[in-house]
């Protein structure tokens, strides 16, 4: 993998928690001029890093921006794949978008793309999804499980399991599922999972899971038509919550039970879902497109399928529906 130097700058300087870093050790390091260095500490400064220069000793870094880029996340990165490839972006029209390029390009497992604002965010179903700027997390990750393209649609309830994981270690509060794509804290969505799939007929190429998690938002900074139903983490916490750790972790966790998947099967994983899910066990109504059916929600199935029990006792299983509970 080829290294991207500025990064690796912002790595060392972040690592050195402090201390200088020689400008010529690490000109020397990567065959650069000093000149192409300072340049590099220029448009960092510019980016909002506070860094000094120390005469004889080199830079330190003495304040970073909230910002969620390579440098940031990967400081408190501890998988062995995922988010060691990142793209970063202050602005695109949508990640997926650029995810879905890439991974046909070859982009290797665990890429990651990410940006600080989307300006044409989807959801499911072709949905607008509200992106405000360094106020949520708008990512997008590559992955190639060893997985046959049945499989796949799972994988959006092994991404829940790991955010809500991830906001349990991070922020210390309980959120909950809501089949199939939702996360929510006292009734209110703070994430919602786009899974998508390039595949062959018997083998999955790349799998692109898309999240959006609605993190420092005060109520203003949602539409107001989505206001009554979304809420955001720094609402329910009453504290700031640092993204770039959040997505550290949530990758930890991705990585973790993508890789249970893969070995164990869904089992497990169905498990974990079914002790975070607000669904199981209540009277909900699942408007699809063409019906709207009402029942008790069971759980889910071995390939992932919501399974309601209608009140003439039959049971169905259930592809893709809103539930309203
Ligand atoms: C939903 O609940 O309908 C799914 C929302 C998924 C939103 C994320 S944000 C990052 C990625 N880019 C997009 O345009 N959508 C997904």
């Amino acid at each position: 993998m080829t290294i991207n130097v500025k990064n690796e700058l912002l790595k060392r300087l972040f690592e050195a928690n402090g201390s200088p870093i020689s400008g010529q050790e690490f000109a020397d390091e990567f065959g650069l001029s000093r000149t192409a260095i300072w340049k590099y500490i220029k448009e960092f400064e510019e980016e909002g890093y506070g860094i000094t220069s120390i005469r004889k000793k080199g830079y330190v870094l003495t304040h970073s921006p909230d910002r969620v880029n390579a440098a940031n996340i990967q400081k408190h990165l501890k998988t062995k794949m995922y988010g060691h490839n990142i793209t970063y972006y202050e602005s695109c029209s949508t990640t997926q978008t650029i995810a879905h390029d890439d991974a046909q390009s070859g982009a290797p497992d665990g890429t990651l793309i990410i940006a600080e604002e989307q300006t044409a965010g989807k959801g499911r179903l072709a949905r607008p999804w509200s992106s405000a700027a360094r106020k949520g997390i708008w990512m997008s990750l590559i992955i190639r499980p060893s997985l046959m393209p049945q499989q796949a649609p799972q994988m959006t309830l092994v991404a829940a399991v790991a955010i809500v994981r991830a906001i349990e270690e991070v922020v210390k509060i309980e959120a909950t599922i809501k089949w199939p794509n939702d996360i929510m804290i006292k009734g209110k969505k703070i994430t919602g999972i786009l899974t998508e799939l390039q595949s062959d007929p018997d083998r999955v190429k790349a799998i692109i899971i898309g999240i959006g998690m609605n993190i420092n938002h005060d109520m203003e900074d949602f539409p107001e038509e989505i206001q009554s139903i979304a809420t955001s983490l720094k609402l329910e916490s009453g504290e700031t919550i640092d993204r770039s750790r959040l997505i550290a972790e949530i990758l930890s966790f991705l990585e973790l039970y993508t890789h249970m998947y893969e070995k164990h099967g869904f089992s497990p994983i169905k498990l974990l879902w079914e002790g975070y899910s607000n669904t199981a066990g209540k009277r909900i109504k699942a408007v699809m497109l063409n019906e709207t059916i009402e029942g008790v929600a069971l759980g889910i199935s071995e390939d992932g399928l919501l399974e309601v029990k209608q009140d003439d006792g039959s049971i169905r299983g259930i592809y893709s529906a809103d539930i309203i509970v």
